[in-house]
């Protein structure tokens, strides 16, 4: 097992791990990863590291760098993160966060945050055993086309 930069090559596992980490029903807007969809996630402020065990990618964490209005230190944001279900409860989870935190302190960032679905109450107990701390709550709105904002009265 080791943990290796993802490469372009990596899209379609990408994809077949990110499709496996998704909900029973996927989003409308849920798509394959392709080469060019991936392409943007390999430079700039974002790391994505992929768990690799036999030649065979079993694991990722994509985290980025970014700003917060008001704070002096740029914060790391853990964008995904997903093990294979079969390597489960082997450490992978905790080498991929192990990683994406040596990169946020390279980065120096203050700190590393993530969103979580409230169901996915395992990965709770995960990042929980791993240090985080629970802190506040995630909304989400799934924007329907067609349907612009109205300022009421206008
Ligand atoms: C969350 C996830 C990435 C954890 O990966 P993993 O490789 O199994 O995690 P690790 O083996 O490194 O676990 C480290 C520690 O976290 C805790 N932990 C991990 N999975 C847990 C579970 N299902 N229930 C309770 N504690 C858990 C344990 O303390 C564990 O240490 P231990 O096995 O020595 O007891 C994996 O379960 C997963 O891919 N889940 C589906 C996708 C997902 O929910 N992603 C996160 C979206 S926010």
């Amino acid at each position: 097992m080791r943990i290796r930069r993802a490469r372009i090559t990596d899209a379609a596992a990408v994809d077949a791990l990110l499709a496996h980490s998704h909900e029973a029903k996927p989003l409308p807007f849920h798509g394959k990863v392709t080469t060019r969809g991936l392409a943007p996630f390999l430079r700039g402020d974002w790391a994505f590291f992929i768990a690799e065990h036999g030649g065979a990618a079993v694991g990722f964490v994509l985290v980025q760098r970014r700003a917060r209005l008001g704070y002096t230190r740029r914060e790391a944001w853990l964008a995904n993160m997903v093990v294979l279900e079969t390597y489960r409860r082997r450490g992978i989870g905790r080498l991929l966060v192990d990683a994406a935190e040596r990169q946020a302190r390279r980065w120096g960032c203050g700190t590393i945050r993530l969103e979580s679905r409230a169901h996915r109450t395992e990965a709770h107990a995960f990042y929980r055993a791993l240090g985080f701390d629970d802190h506040g709550v995630s909304f989400e709105k799934v924007l329907e086309p067609g349907s612009p904002g109205r300022v009421r009265g206008s």
